[in-house]
């Protein structure tokens, strides 16, 4: 049985609907992602899901009870779950063991528990050298760990986190990273992460789900999600790609200057009239010889038009040299090519993810 449901969840604000009747189920104990681009609709879905905010039509339901409806709502306090703000707080003016004791007392847990708790709490995140500590005193990333501690330490049914890094820095976030999906690999608790970065979302998440205008777009583990994305919307959201055309002509599909049998596409078989494919840059490879190190996937003759040196990677810009399209591709740092080059490009048709 799923922890947490959504069935056909919407939310209108005025003439705009900010969640178009949304679906997703969550197993216990699982963590997703909801990712998707400012104004997406993240935020509102996870307020609901807590209940700050009512729904105008679907359900949200845990543990087989129906939580909200377009009449009727359970209040946040009593749905056991914590919620992380985008603008996170932790109270100023309590010190980094009362932020974190806060929640229980408000439980009226014994005295002696708590202390037990917010000790064994403040070890797992690495603070308890600064329980006398008040926020000010602390960094972002320390901040973080408390706004952290603080949800988790109540142990929730659901945790709830929108957008909890967008404060720190570059380096922090990605070490904050690790930290919250540790923290999930010792509680297990069900979790929904909010946040317009995939690479967050592909590192902390067991599924993503990605939100365009309202809606799901898809849900899938993230090497799904990257190697077969099923829209262009996914498809340039979670990485960068190439849009390439083709058409479906009997047992081919048709590309500029080239063609692939329709067995050697992911879903091939199945597809008709034109359709569009993502190709990855990292899938594309550049060559001097055609004879040499090139596998046999089909290939054009092309002319780099532009690079850029990335130290991990090379990113250059390619066109056939009887063509216009731009096609990005990688190539490791000792594959050096000048601006200017005549090269064949192959193509890996197993790695080509058709999209709508
Ligand atoms: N209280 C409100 N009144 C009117 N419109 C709102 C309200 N809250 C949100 N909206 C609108 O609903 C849409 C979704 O907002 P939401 O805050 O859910 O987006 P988000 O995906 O969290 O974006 P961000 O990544 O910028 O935080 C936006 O167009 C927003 O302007
Ligand atoms: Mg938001």
């Amino acid at each position: 049985m799923s922890k947490l449901i959504l069935r056909s969840i919407a939310k209108r604000f005025g003439e705009a609907l900010a969640v178009d009747h949304l679906d997703l189920a969550l197993a216990e104990g699982e963590f997703i992602a909801l990712l998707g681009p400012s104004g997406c609709g993240k935020t509102t879905t996870l307020r609901m899901i807590a209940g700050f905010t009512g729904p105008d039509g679907g359900t949200i339901e845990m543990d087989g009870c129906v939580l909200s409806s377009a009449s009727a709502v359970v209040p946040p306090e009593r749905r056991h779950m914590s919620m992380i703000f985008q603008s996170y707080a932790v109270w100023p003016n309590m010190t980094v063991e009362e932020n974190v004791a806060f929640g229980l007392n408000l439980r009226r847990l014994p005295r002696e528990d708590v202390r037990t708790r917010v000790g064994e709490m403040l070890d797992v995140v690495r603070l308890a050298h600064l329980a006398q500590r008040y926020p000010a005193e602390l960094s972002g990333g320390q901040q973080q760990r408390v706004a952290l501690a603080r949800a988790i330490v109540i142990r929730p049914s659901v945790l709830l986190l929108d957008e909890p890094l967008s404060n720190l820095d570059a380096y922090l976030r990605e070490e904050m990273r690790f930290e919250i999906r540790k923290l999930h690999d010792e509680f297990h608790i069900t979790t929904i992460y909010v946040t317009h970065d995939q690479s967050e979302a592909m590192m902390t998440a067991d599924r993503i789900a990605v939100m365009n205008q309202g809606r799901l777009e898809q849900v899938d583990d993230p090497h799904t999600l990257y190697t077969r994305p099923k829209t262009r919307f996914v498809a340039r959201f979670v990485g960068r790609t190439n849009f390439v055309e083709g058409s479906c002509q009997g047992d081919e599909i048709v590309f500029d200057r080239f063609s692939v049998p329709r067995w050697a596409l992911p879903g091939g078989p199945a597809l008709t009239g034109e359709v569009t494919f993502s190709v990855r840059p990292h899938t594309l490879r550049l060559s001097r010889e055609a004879l040499h190190g090139m596998g046999s996937g089909p290939r054009v003759a092309v002319r780099i038009v532009q690079r850029a040196y990335l130290g991990e990677y090379w990113d250059y810009s390619a066109t056939p040299v009887e063509g216009s399209t731009r096609l990005h591709v990688n190539a490791p740092p000792s594959d050096r090519y000048e601006v200017g080059e005549v090269l064949w490009l192959e193509f890996d048709p197993a790695q080509m993810a058709a999209v709508a």
